[in-house]
Order: C-alpha cells, then sequence, then structure tokens
C-alpha cells in the first residue's frame, strides 16, 4: 500500500526545547520510518511577527541543524524550508479567494495575536490559517501532528479543503487528520515554574541548545516548597512537576531513590535538583554537540535545504497544476 503523508511546520523563532523533543519531534524521527514525511521550517508564517533579517536567517539555520541533530534524517523525510516552494504562496493566493473575513477574523489564534501585537494587526496574521492550509493540502498530507494550540487552525484546513473540493465539484484534497500521539509516545513536558507545561511562550522551557551552566542554573530555580510533612504524601503540582521531569531524562534506580527520600519525608530538593540537571545535561549534550557540528557545516546544511526543497517542489507543483486546471488557470501558450 501506498504511504500515508504526514506534514509539520515549525516556525524558526527559537531553540527546540524540552517539550518539543519529548512531545513531537522524537515521534518524527520514528514515523519517518512509515510514512511519507514533510517537515517544513515555516519562515515565511514568522514574518508575521517583523523579525529582524538576521534572527530570522540564523533561526531557520537552528531548526535545520536541530532537526537533523533529534535524528530527522534528509534521506528519509523530506526536510525543507517554506519560502523555497513558492508553489505554496501561490496555492496560498488561490485559497484566500474562498477564504472569508468573518472567519478568520474569529480564530482564536488572530484573536490572541491581535491582542499581543495591537500595533501590528496585518492581513498575514489574519490569512495565517489559509497559508497554513495551504502549507498543508499542497502536499495531500493526510496527518498533522498538531498540539492543542494548533488545532482550530487544522479544523480550518480541512474547512479550505472541503470548500474547494465542493466548490469545482472534484476531490483534489483529501482531509487532513489530526494525528495524535499515544501511550508511551505521549509525553508532555512540565516546566519548571510550578504549573503547566513547557513552552517557549511560557518562559520555562530547557533547550536542547541550552549550555550545561544554563541548564543547571534553570533548574536550581525550579519551584519546590517547604517539603513534605506525612509519609506518602501526594505531590503538590511543582513537585510532581521534577518528579516527571526526572521520570522522562534520568535513570528508574536514580527515580526510585527520590521517591523513597520523598515517601519518608527525608527529601533535599536541593540535591534532588542537582541530581536532575545532570541527568537533563547527560541526555541533551549528545544532541546539543551534534547541533553545534552541524552549524559550523553550512555547506552541509545548503545541501539538505536544496535536496529538500527540489522533493518538496516536486510534490507540491504537481498538486498546484492540478488545482490551477480545476479553477480555470490554463496557459494559452
Ligand atoms: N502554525 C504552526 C505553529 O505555530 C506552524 C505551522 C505553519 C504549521 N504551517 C504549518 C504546523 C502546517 C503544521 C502544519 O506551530
Amino acid at each position: 500500500m501506498r504511504k500515508q503523508t504526514v506534514l509539520s511546520g515549525i516556525r524558526p523563532t527559537g531553540y527546540l526545547h524540552l517539550g518539543n523533543y519529548f512531545g513531537a519531534v522524537r515521534n518524527f524521527v520514528k514515523m519517518q520510518e512509515d510514512y511519507n514525511c514533510f517537515f517544513f521550517i515555516a519562515d515565511i508564517h514568522s514574518l508575521t511577527t517583523h523579525p529582524t533579517p538576521e534572527n530570522l536567517q540564523a533561526g531557520v539555520k537552528q531548526v535545520l541543524a536541530e532537526y537533523i541533530a533529534c535524528g530527522i534524517d534528509p534521506e528519509k523525510a523530506t526536510i525543507y524550508i517554506q519560502s523555497d516552494v513558492p508553489e505554496v504562496t501561490e496555492l496560498y493566493t488561490i485559497l484566500n479567494m474562498n477564504a472569508y473575513l468573518g472567519e478568520l477574523e474569529r480564530t482564536t489564534s488572530f484573536k490572541e495575536k491581535a491582542r499581543q501585537q495591537p500595533d501590528n494587526v496585518n492581513a498575514g496574521l489574519l490569512t495565517y490559517p489559509v497559508l497554513m492550509a495551504a502549507d498543508i493540502i499542497i502536499h495531500k498530507a493526510n496527518f498533522v501532528p498538531v498540539g492543542k494550540d494548533q488545532e482550530q487552525n487544522l479544523e480550518m484546513a480541512r474547512k479550505f479543503a472541503k470548500r474547494f473540493n465542493r466548490m469545482y465539484g472534484k476531490k483534489v484534497f483529501p482531509m487532513p487528520r489530526p494525528y495524535t500521539f499515544d501511550g508511551k509516545d505521549m509525553i508532555k513536558v512540565p516546566g519548571l515554574d510550578g504549573s503547566g507545561k513547557m513552552g517557549k511562550s511560557e518562559g520555562n522551557a530547557i533547550n536542547l541548545f541550552e549550555d550545561p551552566k544554563s541548564v543547571r542554573k534553570k533548574v536550581m530555580r525550579a519551584v519546590t516548597d517547604s517539603g513534605p510533612t506525612e509519609m506518602n504524601q501526594k505531590k503538590p503540582e511543582p513537585i510532581q512537576n521534577l518528579f516527571t521531569l526526572m521520570e522522562i531524562v534520568s535513570k528508574p534506580e536514580t527515580l526510585n531513590h527520590f521517591e523513597e527520600l520523598y515517601n519518608n519525608c527525608k527529601i533535599g530538593y536541593g540535591d534532588m535538583k542537582k541530581q536532575l540537571a545532570e541527568d537533563i545535561i547527560s541526555y541533551t549534550s549528545p544532541i546539543r554537540e551534534k547541533i553545534i557540528s552541524l552549524l559550523g557545516n553550512n555547506e552541509y546544511l545548503a545541501k539538505v535545504a536544496k535536496a529538500g526543497a527540489e522533493k518538496a517542489r516536486e510534490s507540491a507543483s504537481a498538486t498546484l497544476n492540478e488545482v490551477k486546471e480545476v479553477v480555470g488557470i490554463r496557459k494559452l501558450y
């Protein structure tokens, strides 16, 4: 049977953190074996927030190096940069003609961004879901692994795809479905600020690229309490978070050791944090070193980007040609 297509995009606005890694990227590495995977860097999307040219370019290189360092294999998956595939923005223009002001204005992410950057409520922000729909359906993606925050955007992509199919009476696009990780693949990494999950915008993230000194500093600053007072007491959220992190990066014996200390009211959070920091460093160091080495190899990164662009354009132009034919954009020559 033909492989199903999976697609994921990420804006190049910073570093990948442990939450990205355990929540998604680690799973991408497995998925590339079984699916036709497209992983791309959404540099055009990130223009909505007006990054400096230097930051944008550095961000693109960083994500590319980080994806490869995490184990995404350019031979197995198609890794590419959104702006290298002009077919995407062409499809976006066409889809815009069937995207309505009302529905775009009602999108949660638009309303939120408009609140966050009231001086820059630009049209690209409004049509963000249209560009994202173009990203997805240009490869006729079947699955998109998305977190909660992107569910509505995927919903919109389905809506635009369905609308197009219905309008022209042709099944051009399959419906892209959310891909949710299950069981042991579904790891939600908590933040170090006592509540919630790790996220870039939450400011509680430890990056894969974090240097050891900074990892130690961040972990030592994690929120704790004055310690348990009863044997086998239930852990409050900030404490549970430390244990959850330990479960993710440490050896089972280490976790057991601190569980026991906690249950016997003998735990010292300072010791636990020191151990946790070292275990995070052991986990991330090999990845960090690979990132550093890749960032020093512009030639290789360029080669990967070029090969990815070629593969992505092949797939994208096939769909775009079909779309143009369907809507009546046909050559006179
Ligand atoms: N909007 C996504 C985010 O901010 C990034 C993105 C752009 C994306 N295009 C996509 C994700 C297509 C999945 C599919 O995280």
